[in-house]
């Protein structure tokens, strides 16, 4: 897949286990430190939209379970064009990472918010500002302005303030992230992957909901 943005046109790597045209010859390590730190085996850095602040928090354990899961899947040969950056690329993205545990589960708001960093959902629903930084002192206020085969969308304000979730139920916010349909049963449009948030299972979707909820309340950053 091509992603053409203005500051990059970044082809998604093949992950598929073929030895020549995809990851088949990394080792578990190698693997492991790509996803993490964003530093390939010959120590080039992995680039945007692959968002690597977020997979840091990604725990031992299912950092492993996604490392097994990517050697089961059939190979595909299929050699992908080096992705062109026109910004620089960091020199690293922090230092290098030994050991992460996930937050315990009965701790909701925290182990939301280790939920909601593996599924990167602040990359898209904080605003960036014009160096296409992600403005953390605004997190989870929306506003990034996503454009594609679909026309525009625009990521949603997912703070409890009334411009967003403040009013929704739990179970309305569940279904838009589940079904990617809003509380009156309209379909949102890409780049979120509603289709892979749909396997969310009751627990972790209210663990999310907690952490959405105790995010600083915001004025959205967008316009719909
Ligand atoms: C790749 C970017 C992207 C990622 C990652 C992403 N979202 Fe979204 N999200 C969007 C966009 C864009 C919309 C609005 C789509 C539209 O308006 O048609 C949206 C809509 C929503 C909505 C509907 C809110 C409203 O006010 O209508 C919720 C809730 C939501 N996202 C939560 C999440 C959560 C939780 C995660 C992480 C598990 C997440 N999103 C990850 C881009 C993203």
């Amino acid at each position: 897949m091509l992603f053409d943005e203005p500051p990059f046109r970044a082809y998604a790597a093949n992950i598929t286990p073929d030895p020549d045209t995809g990851i088949g010859k990394w080792t578990d390590a190698q693997l492991a430190k790509a996803i993490r730190t964003g530093v390939r085996p010959d120590k080039s850095i992995i680039g945007p939209p692959m968002p690597i602040e977020f997979y840091r928090h990604i725990s031992d354990s299912d950092l492993a379970a996604i490392i097994t899961y990517l050697r089961v899947q059939p190979a595909v040969k299929n050699e992908m064009p080096k992705s062109q950056y026109n910004i620089p690329l960091p020199p690293s993205y922090g230092s290098s990472i030994k050991n992460v545990k996930a937050p315990a589960t009965s701790d909701k708001v925290k182990y939301g918010e280790y939920l909601a960093n593996i599924g990167h959902c602040m990359e898209c629903h904080t605003p960036r500002n014009d160096k296409g930084m992600l403005q953390l002192g605004n997190l989870g206020a929306g506003g990034q302005v996503f454009k594609g085969p679909w026309g525009e969308s625009v990521a949603r304000n997912l703070t409890p303030h009334k411009s967003g979730l403040k009013d929704w139920t739990d179970a309305q916010i569940a279904k838009a992230i589940r079904s990617g349909v809003d509380k009156n049963g309209q379909p949102y449009k890409p780049p979120m992957a509603f289709d892979f948030y749909k396997n969310i299972n009751d627990a972790d979707m209210s663990a999310l909901i907690a952490y959405l909820r105790s995010l600083k309340p915001q004025e959205f950053a967008g316009k719909i």
